[in-house]
C-alpha cells in the first residue's frame, strides 16, 4: 500500500508565524469598508504584501491602485498597512475624498517619533530598504532632505549630516534584528550623540518570527518561508534562516511553488510564514507534504502574541448600513 512506502518527515512549525495584528487590522479595514460603503472600494498599494489576500479582496470589490490619481473622488480609498507619505492624505483631503488609513499603528508610532525629533531640530537617519513602501511612507512624513536613508553598515560611513551632533535614528519595522543591531552600533560609533528609540522600531511580530526561525534552525535540514517576494519581513526570515545555518531556505508563495527535488533527503523541515501570509497557505503546504510523506508535526513555540488593534473610528461608529 502506498502509505507504507512513504518516507517519514517532521515538519517543524514556527510559532508565532503568519498574520500580525497590523495585517489583520488592515484586511478587516478593507472588508469593513466594503460592507459599509459597497463596492468598489479603492486601495492604494497592495493592502498587505500577499497575492492571495489581494486577490480575495479584489473578488469582493476592492480595486488596487498604486497612486491616488487613479482613484475617483467619489469612492472611498484605503491606504495600505505600510503607511503613506504625508502628501497622500493631504491630497485626499484636498479632493474631498473619503479615506481610511490602514497604516499599522506600530508604523504610525515611528512616524510620530520622526516628527517629534524633527520638531526638536534633529535630522533623522532611517535604517530601511530603499523603495519599500514603508520606507517611502516614513521618509515622507518630513520634508525632503530631513531623513537620510541607510541600508547597510557601509552606508553609515557615507552619511553627510547637517550636524553630526543633532541626529536621531528610526528604523523600518520589518528589518533583520541582527543586521539592524550592527547598523545601529555603526551609527553610535560614528555619531556618539545620536538619539535612538528606547527599544528599536522593529515590531514585536518581526522579532518573534525571526526568533522562532533561529530556535528551530539547529534541528532542521531545510526551511520554507511562506510569503511574497515583495514582503520585507518574509525575505528577512529566509535570511535569518540562512544566517542561522539552514543551507536550504526558500521563500514560497504557496504549495505549488515548492521545489520537491531540492527537498529530497531532508527529514526535518521548518515551516514559517511572513506577517502578511494567511494561515490557509500554511495548511495548503502541510497538505502538500502529507500527500508525499508520512508527516509528523512539531510546534516550535517561542512567544505568545496577544496584540490586537482597534479599527479606525470611522469604521467603528455604529451607523445604519444600507440594506
Ligand atoms: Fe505592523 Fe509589524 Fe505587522 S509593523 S503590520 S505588526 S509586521
Amino acid at each position: 500500500d502506498n502509505a507504507a512506502k512513504r518516507m517519514p518527515i517532521t515538519l517543524h512549525l514556527a510559532s508565532p508565524r503568519g498574520f500580525c495584528a497590523g495585517v489583520d487590522r488592515a484586511i478587516k479595514i478593507v472588508e469593513e469598508a466594503l460592507a459599509r460603503w459597497g463596492a468598489p472600494v479603492y486601495v492604494r498599494h497592495e493592502i498587505v504584501h500577499n497575492r492571495f489576500v489581494v486577490d480575495s479582496l479584489r473578488a469582493k470589490g476592492a480595486i488596487f491602485v498604486e497612486e491616488l490619481d487613479e482613484c475617483p473622488n467619489d469612492r472611498p480609498v484605503v491606504f495600505s498597512a505600510h503607511g503613506v507619505p504625508k502628501s497622500v492624505p493631504a491630497e485626499a483631503e484636498r479632493r474631498n475624498m473619503l479615506y481610511v488609513d490602514a497604516t499599522c499603528p506600530l508604523v504610525s508610532k515611528v512616524h510620530i517619533e520622526a516628527e517629534r525629533h524633527h520638531a526638536n531640530g534633529l535630522q533623522m537617519v532611517m535604517i530601511g530598504h530603499a523603495g519599500h513602501p514603508e520606507t517611502l511612507g516614513t521618509m515622507g512624513q518630513l520634508p525632503e532632505g530631513e531623513v537620510l536613508l541607510v541600508e547597510t553598515v557601509e552606508d553609515v560611513a557615507r552619511l553627510e549630516p547637517r550636524d553630526p551632533d543633532r541626529l536621531a535614528f528610526i528604523t523600518q519595522t520589518t528589518l533583520s534584528v541582527d543586521d539592524t543591531a550592527e547598523i545601529v552600533a555603526a551609527l553610535k560609533a560614528r555619531f556618539p550623540n545620536i538619539i535612538g528609540p528606547h527599544k528599536e522600531d522593529i515590531c514585536y511580530a518581526t522579532t518573534n518570527r525571526q526568533a522562532a526561525v533561529k530556535a528551530m534552525a539547529p534541528e532542521i535540514d531545510a526551511l520554507l518561508v511562506i510569503g511574497a517576494p515583495n514582503s520585507s519581513n518574509s525575505r528577512r526570515l529566509v535570511e535569518v534562516g540562512r544566517a542561522a545555518g539552514c543551507s536550504y531556505a526558500q521563500l514560497v508563495g504557496r504549495a505549488g511553488e515548492i521545489d520537491w527535488r531540492a527537498l529530497e533527503g531532508a527529514r526535518d523541515i521548518g515551516i514559517t510564514a511572513g506577517a502578511s501570509a494567511p494561515e490557509v497557505l500554511v495548511e495548503e503546504v502541510i497538505e502538500a507534504f502529507r500527500a508525499r510523506y508520512e508527516v509528523t508535526l512539531r510546534e516550535v513555540h517561542v512567544a505568545d502574541e496577544r496584540v490586537s488593534f482597534k479599527l479606525p473610528r470611522v469604521l467603528r461608529e455604529d451607523t445604519t448600513r444600507a440594506a
